[in-house]
């Protein structure tokens, strides 16, 4: 798909139909993850791909907003292997981790396979029941499967700010 479309086709879907995302569809959904840049090349992202019914119970405790997604990416990243920027107030963490979820949301639209970004949980509380080692912080929950018949983008998906909102020129 041109990438145009890509952007244009992708939508936060907010009720699947429960249908599986087919392995080689998966795999080229990470591969785009791996492909992100990160600070210094340091790649400390970890992906957790939960399918197993335990794996999703855990996240239906941790969040409302599994909408029935069969599969569902746990986008964290490495703690303790970050780029500290110059100054020493921020780090790349947060930045690269999003980066790469960046690119599989989009890679899973390029799929035709639909997703939502889910920010509405408890990171150190889902980290806990997932069992993920010390170092990790997750970022986000990434929802990937097909939407349920008769669903769509919501109404904000169609609400964007003018350009000359949201850019300045200098
Ligand atoms: C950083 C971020 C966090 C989000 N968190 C949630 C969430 O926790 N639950 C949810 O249902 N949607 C979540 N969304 C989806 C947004 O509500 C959605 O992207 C926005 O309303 C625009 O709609 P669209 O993605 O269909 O264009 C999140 C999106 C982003 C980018």
């Amino acid at each position: 798909m041109e990438f145009s479309e890509v952007v244009k086709n992708r939508y936060s879907c907010k009720k699947f139909d429960g249908r599986p995302v087919e392995p080689a569809k998966l795999e080229a959904i990470l591969q785009a993850g791996r492909l992100a840049p990160t600070a210094k090349n340091l790649q400390e992202q970890r992906i957790y791909v939960v399918q197993s019914e335990e794996g999703l119970a855990k996240l239906d405790q941790a969040t409302p907003c599994r909408y029935g997604a069969s599969t569902v990416l746990v986008v964290a990243f490495d703690k303790t292997n970050v780029f500290t920027y110059p100054g020493g107030k921020r780090d790349s963490g947060v930045e690269d981790a999003t980066i790469v979820a960046t690119h599989l949301m989009l890679a899973a639209a390029d799929a035709g396979v639909d997703s939502c970004w889910i920010n509405f949980f408890n990171p150190e509380e889902l980290a806990g029941s997932l069992g993920l080692p010390e170092n990790e912080e997750i970022l986000m929950l990434l929802d990937l499967g097909y939407a349920a018949e008769g669903t769509g983008p919501l109404a904000p998906h169609s609400q964007r700010k003018d350009l000359s909102q949201t850019v300045a020129w200098m």
